[in-house]
C-alpha cells in the first residue's frame, strides 16, 4: 500500500469508529495552564454522572496530562495492529500518549508526527458506541486543533478561559477559530473565577469574574458557567481523583455538573 491509500484506509477506519459515537467536543483555548484538562476530565465524568457513555482522548501529545489526573498511568492493550483498547477509570474510557513514551523526556516531533498521534487514536483506539467524545487540546490554534476539527468533525467546542484580559485575548483568537472551523456550538467556560479562601471559605476575586461571560456575550457563543479556584481542584488533579469524584458536593463540582448539563441541552438543540 503507498502513503496515499494508507491515508485513504486510515480514514475510512476514522469514519467507521466515529460513526457510532453520537457527539464529539473539542476543549481548548487561546492559552496553556487555564485549565482545559481540569475541565475536560471534570466534565467527562460530570457527564458520565448524568448517565452518558463518555470517551475521553488526550490530544496534548507534548504535554500528556490525562493519566496522571485520572489516576491512571498503565499501559493500553493491543489486540493488533489497528485495534488498541481505551483505559477505562471509573466508568470513563480514555487513551493519551503519555504511558506510551519515557517519563520525563520531552516528546521533540513536529507537527505532522503529532497529528498522526491523534489520527491513529481515532482509527484505532476500540471507543465502541459513545454519548460524547471528549478530546483535550494543546493550547492555541496549531496543528493538533486543525486535525482533531478536520478529522473528528465535532459538534461542539469547548473554549476555556480564566478571567483576566490577557487569557480572553487570546481566547477570542480560540473562538474565532472555532468559527471558522464551523464547528456548530461553541461555549466558553470561565475557570479559576473567585478563589475560594481554604480557611474562611470567602470567595476572592483573584483574576476577576465575569470576563468569560462578557466575552461569550460579545461573540455571540454559548456561556457553559464558572468554576472557581478551589484548592481542592488541584490536589485532586494532582492526585488523580478528580474533585466532581472525590468532593461531589464542592463548589466546583456543583459548577461542573452544571455546565455539564448546560452542554447536554446544547447537543439537544
Ligand atoms: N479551578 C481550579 N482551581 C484550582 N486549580 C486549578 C483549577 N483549574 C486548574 N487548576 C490547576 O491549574 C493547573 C493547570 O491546569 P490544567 O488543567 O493542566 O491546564 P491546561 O490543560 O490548560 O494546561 C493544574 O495544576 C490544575 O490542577
Ligand atoms: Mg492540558
Amino acid at each position: 500500500m503507498n502513503q496515499i491509500e494508507k491515508t485513504q484506509e486510515q480514514d475510512k477506519r476514522i469514519t467507521e469508529n466515529l460513526e457510532i459515537i453520537k457527539n464529539r467536543m473539542v476543549v481548548f483555548s487561546g492559552k496553556g495552564g487555564v485549565g482545559k484538562s481540569t475541565v475536560a476530565v471534570n466534565l467527562a465524568y460530570a457527564l458520565i454522572k448524568n448517565k452518558l457513555t463518555v470517551g475521553l482522548m488526550d490530544a496534548d501529545i507534548t504535554g500528556p496530562n490525562v493519566p496522571q489526573m485520572v489516576g491512571d498511568h498503565s499501559q493500553p492493550d493491543a489486540i493488533d495492529e489497528h485495534q488498541l483498547l481505551p483505559k477505562i477509570k471509573e466508568g470513563l474510557r480514555f487513551i493519551s500518549i503519555a504511558p506510551m513514551i519515557p517519563e520525563n523526556q520531552p516528546v521533540i516531533w513536529r507537527g505532522p508526527l503529532r497529528s498522526g498521534i491523534i489520527n491513529q487514536f481515532l482509527a484505532d483506539v476500540v471507543w465502541d458506541k459513545l454519548d460524547v467524545l471528549v478530546c483535550d487540546l494543546p493550547p492555541g490554534t496549531g496543528d493538533e486543533v486543525l486535525t482533531a476539527a478536520q478529522k473528528m468533525l465535532p459538534q461542539i467546542a469547548i473554549i476555556v478561559t480564566t478571567p483576566q484580559e490577557v487569557s480572553l485575548m487570546d481566547c477570542r483568537r480560540a473562538v474565532n477559530m472555532a468559527k471558522k472551523l464551523n464547528i456548530q456550538h461553541i461555549g466558553i467556560v470561565e475557570n479559576m473565577s473567585g478563589f475560594i479562601c481554604p480557611k474562611c471559605g470567602e470567595e476572592l476575586d483573584f483574576f476577576g469574574t465575569g470576563g468569560g461571560k462578557k466575552m461569550a456575550e460579545d461573540m455571540a457563543v454559548h456561556f457553559l458557567g464558572q468554576i472557581p479556584m478551589e484548592k481542592e481542584t488541584r490536589e485532586c488533579g494532582d492526585a488523580g481523583t478528580p474533585i466532581v469524584l472525590k468532593f461531589p458536593e464542592s463548589k466546583s463540582s456543583r459548577a461542573f455538573d452544571e455546565i455539564a448539563k448546560n452542554t447536554i441541552n446544547l447537543l439537544e438543540k
